[in-house]
């Protein structure tokens, strides 16, 4: 069983506390423990990638020697943290914890380094904002487990290698453009989430509402599914808001009804969409109409940071069809007209893409 040491707690999400958003929150935190699977099995959906992940384990384990370096990618609440976990776990290992921007300095990250144990993993979550100076000096670390320490200073400093226990470097991105080139090509493994289906989303529900001990119908999971934006996060922390409304003013399970009644009160509609991803189509379509317009324009006019905008709203909208990304900028396609009830006036700049 993996036992996690947390070498620094990863820097909160700069996503904004609402309720589908897919950035972590305090309260998430609390519940990650209870809700997070612990191995392969408990693990829902992304079945491709779980059973190749379950051969590299098993082929490792049989050679006695770690797991090769890992990379996942995908927007936030898809299941990277949680699959470190299990990886860890599956190894036998012991999982380490931090973040890119947490590992200050080559110091930092040559501490970290010389505290793992045959087999650990190292998980660095938002791998992609390490600095250039850590980030070179993780390479012979992950390449040959050799770091270079400097001794000495000025003309006196020179660089000794010192080994590094061989362990398995696992890494979360939720911008696979962002990372370099010569760190990307470091990793044997790129893993890309993908958003889940609403089978799969419907499982984690269950197993969600059983953990919380609250009865769940079919019809009640199916529902809140559709309203999950894809994203087991939003899942897990919709179904708490949920069982809220059951207790309080429900017959104390999730069926149908109570699942209306709380996506209502929580302002997320029939497509999982809340008042921001609306926000965001509606200034798309009302100020731009329906664009094409720059990012940064689009962000500005949300009062979001750009990354967050890129990073947490536009995946979902992208997957599903809402929104739409030419050279010139984001456009909003027919299906964001009609889901938020407005008429499509000019396809300027659309051309035949819709
Ligand atoms: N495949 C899955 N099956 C069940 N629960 C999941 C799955 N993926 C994620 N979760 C749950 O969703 C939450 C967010 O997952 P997490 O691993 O923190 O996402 P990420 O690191 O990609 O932002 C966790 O509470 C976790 O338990
Ligand atoms: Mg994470």
């Amino acid at each position: 069983m993996g036992r996690e040491r947390k070498t620094k707690t990863t820097v909160p999400d700069d996503a904004p506390a609402r309720v589908v958003s897919a950035g972590s929150l305090d309260e998430d935190q609390r519940f990650d423990r209870l809700f997070r699977p612990k191995t392969f099995d408990e693990f829902v959906g992304q079945r491709k990638h779980l059973d190749n992940l379950r051969v590299f384990v098993q082929a490792a384990r049989q050679r006695g020697e770690p797991l090769d370096h890992i990379l996942l990618c995908g927007p936030p609440g898809l299941g990277k943290t949680t699959l470190a976990h299990i990886l860890a776990n599956e190894m036998g290992g012991e999982l380490h914890v931090t973040s890119g921007p947490a590992v200050e300095h080559k110091g930092a990250l040559t501490g970290m380094l010389t505290r793992l144990e045959r087999g650990d993993v190292l998980f660095i979550d938002e791998i992609h904002r390490l600095s250039a100076p850590v980030e070179e000096a993780l390479y012979p670390a992950i390449e040959d487990f050799r770091i270079d320490v400097m001794m000495g200073d000025g003309a006196f400093a020179e660089s000794l290698p010192l080994d590094v226990k061989p362990f398995t470097l696992v890494g979360a991105t939720t911008r696979t453009g962002l990372l370099t080139k010569p760190l990307h090509e470091r990793f044997g493994l790129t893993l890309r989430l993908d958003f889940y289906d609403h089978e799969d989303l419907a499982k984690i529900i269950r197993r969600s509402a059983q953990l919380l001990g609250i009865p769940c119908e079919e019809t009640g999971a199916k529902l809140l599914a559709e309203r999950s934006r894809g994203t087991p996060r939003v899942a897990n922390r919709l179904i708490r808001r949920v069982r809220d409304f059951a207790e309080v003013e429900g017959e104390g399970k999730v069926d149908r009804r109570i699942v209306e009644l709380t996506c209502q009160r929580l302002e997320v509609d029939a497509a999982g969409l809340d008042e921001m991803d609306r926000r965001l189509l509606s200034i798309l379509i009302e100020h731009y109409e329906g664009g094409p317009v720059g990012v940064e324009t689009l962000a500005a006019a949300l009062a979001e940071p750009r990354d967050t905008v890129e990073d947490v709203y536009e995946p979902y909208l992208l997957q599903q069809g809402f929104l739409g990304r030419t050279p010139r900028g984001r456009v909003a396609t027919k299906k964001a007209f009609a889901h938020l009830g407005l008429e499509q006036k000019s396809i300027k700049g659309q051309g035949s893409l819709f």
